[in-house]
Parts: C-alpha cells; sequence; structure tokens
C-alpha cells in the first residue's frame, strides 16, 4: 500500500478559503489574521464524498418527473422551534445550531428529546460526559424515555451507531468535538470540521434521519466554525443574547425550507429554556408610570413585532469629553442621532454624557427604534416622563427627518394589541387606513383597534407634541 503523504496548506477560519502558503489576509472573505496551518493528506483517494438521496437516482433527470411531494416534517413539540424550523424538522435535513459558549445550545438540543419521548433519539456528546448529560436531564425535567446518549468522538464509530440504531433524530453536540480518521488535522480545525459536517449530511441524506449539529462561535472567531458549515447545512439556526441575561434569541440565518426571518425567543430558568411565546409582555415596562427617560419601540425582528423599553441616561459630563454608551444599540447611531438632536433641534447634548440601553439584554439594529432613542434621550434631559401608553416606530434622517419604516401597520396592531393608547410614526407611512382621522375613534376590534396614530414629520415636531403640556 502506498504511503500516506502530506502537506502543509493553510484554511481561512472565516470562510474556510484553502491557501498554499499564509497570508494576512484572506483574499476570499477578506479577514485579517484568520490563516491557521493544517497538514492534509495528498496522494490519497478520499473516502466517498458522494450523497445519495433515496429516490432521486444517480442519473440526471428531468425536473418534471422528480416528485414534489412536501418534505415530512417532524414537530418537535416546541412551538418557537417548530415556527422559526418553517413548521418542524424535515426529515433527512442537517440542522446547524451556532452560538457562544454557555448560551444554551446544549440545552436547548437535549430538552427537544426530552420533550418529544415518542422519537428515538441518539444523542451524541463529545464535550460531555453521559453523566452530565444525566445531571442536565435531571435539571430540564421531561422524560428521557426515546433518548439514548452516546460519549463519542470519533464520527465512523458515531456514524456506525446510528446506521446501526437508525433513530428518529441524532444531535451531535459539537462539531469542535468530532474527528475523522479519514482527516489528518486535529479535532476543531477547519478540514475535520468541514469532514465531520459532511459525513453527517451524508448520513442524513442516505437515511433520512434529521440530524442537529452544534457548532460554538467565539465572538474573536478564534475557534473555527459554523462560517465555514454554512453552504454544508440545510438550516443554520443562531443563539443570540447576552448570556449573563436571561432572554436567548434564536435566530434562523439560513433555512432551505423556511423563511429566514424568523426569530424565536427563550427565557434561561432554572429548569431550561422557557419558550417566550409573546416577547412583547416580558420586554416591556414593569415599573410604575412616572419614569423619565423610558421609552417604548414598536420594532420588528424578522417578521415579527414586538415591543422594547428604550433606556436612556443623560447626565452633565463628569470630565472633559462626555462618555457615551450604549448597550444593545450601535453606538455610532446613537452618535448620529444625538447629532442630528443637536443640529436640527438645537439640544446641546455635547457636554453631556448620554447612556443607553435595550432592556433584556437585546441587540437591536431595526432603524425603528431611533424615535424611541430619541425621545428616551430627550426625556431623561429635561426629566420628564412619557407615558407608559405611548410607543414609537420611525427611522431618522441626517436633516432630522421622521422616516417611515417597514411593516407600520403590524407595527401599529401588535401596540394597540398590547393596551398601548398612543403610537408616534413618521408622517410619510402609508397605512392602509390613511387617513388620521378615520383611523383614530375606531372602536376595538376594527383594523387598528382605539390607539391614536399620531404622525411626525421630523424631529422639531416630535418635540413639540412630547413637550405639548409639560
Ligand atoms: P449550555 O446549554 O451548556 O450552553 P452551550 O452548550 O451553548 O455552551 O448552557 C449553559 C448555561 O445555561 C449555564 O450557564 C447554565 C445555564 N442553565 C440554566 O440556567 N438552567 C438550566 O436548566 C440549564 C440546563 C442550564
Ligand atoms: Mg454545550
Amino acid at each position: 500500500m502506498a504511503t500516506v503523504k502530506t502537506k502543509s496548506v493553510w484554511f481561512c477560519k472565516e470562510c474556510g478559503n484553502e491557501s498554499p502558503k499564509w497570508m494576512g489576509r484572506c483574499p476570499a472573505c477578506g479577514e485579517w489574521n484568520t490563516m491557521v496551518e493544517e497538514t492534509v493528506a495528498t496522494g490519497k483517494k478520499r473516502a466517498g464524498t458522494e450523497i445519495t438521496v433515496p429516490g432521486s437516482g444517480h442519473k440526471p433527470m428531468p425536473l418534471a418527473d422528480i416528485s414534489s411531494s412536501v418534505e415530512n416534517r417532524i414537530s418537535l413539540n416546541n412551538n418557537e422551534v417548530d415556527r422559526i424550523l418553517g413548521g418542524g424538522l424535515v426529515e433527512g435535513s442537517l440542522v446547524l445550531i451556532g452560538g457562544e459558549p454557555g448560551i444554551g445550545k446544549s440545552t436547548l438540543s437535549l430538552q427537544i428529546p426530552l420533550h418529544c419521548p415518542e422519537l428515538r433519539t441518539l444523542y451524541v456528546t463529545g464535550e460531555e460526559s453521559a453523566k452530565q448529560v444525566k445531571l442536565r436531564a435531571a435539571r430540564i425535567g421531561g422524560d428521557d424515555s426515546g433518548c439514548m446518549i452516546y460519549s463519542e468522538t470519533l464520527m465512523e464509530n458515531i456514524v456506525a451507531e446510528a446506521r446501526a440504531m437508525m433513530p428518529d433524530l441524532m444531535v451531535v453536540d459539537s462539531v469542535q468535538t468530532m474527528f475523522s480518521q479519514n482527516v489528518e488535522s486535529s479535532p476543531g480545525s477547519v478540514t475535520q470540521i468541514k469532514e465531520t459536517a459532511s459525513m453527517l449530511l451524508r448520513f442524513a441524506k442516505e437515511t433520512g434521519v434529521p440530524v442537529i449539529l452544534i457548532g460554538h462561535i467565539t465572538k474573536e472567531g478564534s475557534i473555527a466554525g459554523p462560517k465555514i458549515l454554512e453552504h454544508i447545512v440545510d438550516v443554520v439556526l443562531q443563539f443570540e443574547g447576552d448570556n449573563r441575561g436571561t432572554y436567548r434569541l434564536l435566530r434562523s440565518i439560513k433555512n432551505r425550507f423556511g423563511s429566514t426571518s424568523e426569530l424565536a425567543v427563550f427565557e434561561m430558568t432554572g429548569k431550561g429554556l422557557r419558550e417566550v411565546s409573546n416577547p412583547s409582555e416580558m420586554l416591556i415596562p414593569m415599573h410604575d408610570e412616572g419614569l423619565s427617560g423610558v421609552a417604548v419601540s414598536a420594532m420588528l425582528d424578522g417578521t415579527r413585532p414586538f415591543l422594547i423599553e428604550v433606556q436612556s441616561l443623560v447626565s452633565s459630563a463628569a470630565y472633559g469629553t462626555p462618555q457615551r454608551s450604549a448597550t444593545g444599540f450601535d453606538v455610532r447611531r446613537l452618535n448620529m442621532l444625538l447629532a442630528v438632536l443637536e443640529k436640527r433641534a438645537g439640544f446641546k447634548l455635547g457636554v453631556k454624557d448620554v447612556f443607553l440601553n435595550m432592556a433584556g439584554g437585546l441587540r437591536v439594529s431595526d432603524p425603528a427604534c431611533d424615535l424611541a432613542v430619541v425621545s428616551a434621550v430627550l426625556s431623561s434631559n429635561f426629566d420628564f416622563a412619557i407615558p407608559s401608553d405611548v410607543c414609537f416606530a420611525g427611522e431618522i434622517g441626517l436633516s432630522g427627518e421622521v422616516r417611515p419604516v417597514a411593516q407600520t401597520d403590524r407595527r401599529i396592531i401588535e401596540a394597540a394589541r398590547l393596551g398601548f393608547r398612543k403610537i408616534y410614526v413618521s408622517s410619510f407611512s402609508s397605512l392602509d387606513d390613511s387617513s388620521e382621522s378615520s383611523v383614530q375613534g375606531k372602536t376595538a376590534g376594527q383594523r387598528f383597534g382605539d390607539i391614536e396614530i399620531v404622525k411626525v414629520a421630523d424631529v422639531p415636531s416630535l418635540c413639540r407634541s412630547l413637550f405639548k403640556g409639560q
């Protein structure tokens, strides 16, 4: 047998791009300092990489002849997860759950089989011992009758066990700990990660068993990971959230079987992750009326409207350079909004410290929050409270104009549903029922309920409307 030769190649940890020599910047994704050296075998025929999907045959066939029956979906007894998957887990799909360490990936992927005892699940763990999984299962509760735990990291063994057991669902925790004998490099390296994922993909497509694969992401990108896998897997779900806070967001980034703009909200409790089916109720004010510096924004994340409390504190700068700090919001955008307030509305905030916080540890990128941010800043600056039944949805442009935002109607409906009495929107918003007077005063049950819609064209008119009677 010919001896296996090896050579060194460099891989980008971010995108998996391969290069024969080290480079400071990856030419494919443009990231700096991401190339790592790995040894790969040369001259060896790679173990079969072809994927056979049962029923599709090996030959090209006319598209018209391919059966288009809807894919079989398995419900996971978890409304939030089912929803972001597009209505359940598709048979034979490979789902990647990514997120920072400690955010709840293992908890969610163990919770799913425990809450679906009717599914025979193979839970492969390379991170924890079987005993640790048992302890976690005891914490989460549920029925473990359908769940087999397998503590192993060698992919060949895992696939062989899975083929023998033919489970209804397979979970692999995590891609960074698994390795295959086909590849020379160590677990967690780019080549091993790709090999692990393609072995699991092959298994899933050939047998129809859905596989949930867990992958770590670190902020510094110091572990090669999910980015490289995004094009291999069918679905990518990403966990976000501050892992000190209790809320966790699960976002679908890629979904071959559903929409990618879905978002699920969970709360980490002592007994695992709890579904938050109505996020607005958790994120809006939980204090008495009359606090200044608080404004509620009707924001949209993905396709889902929810209301979030924006908190601001404006105080005189203690040091020469005023501080600007934002948690959950882009600080550059905050600076821009403060500049607009200064230039277009004449508020002298240049000498003030401004702190901004999005309640619940959420990270917000919807520009519709601008209006609430500006209102919260003004409210804190002048120490007047915005009534707690008022909310905002509008983007602010550089000339101080309030711009309309996507799906204003849905935001208004959500606000009305939660009992808000007044919402500020852009006067350029085209609502289905655009005449203001006809919208106001409608009785509950009609299109917008009895929420008053206040249209503002620019920051000065917002201030006039807010300060009226103060
Ligand atoms: P984990 O699922 O282990 O994170 P990951 O697999 O993404 O690294 O989550 C770990 C955190 O969740 C840990 O800090 C403990 C906490 N936790 C709870 O608060 N409640 C629970 O019921 C469980 C199981 C974990
Ligand atoms: Mg884990």
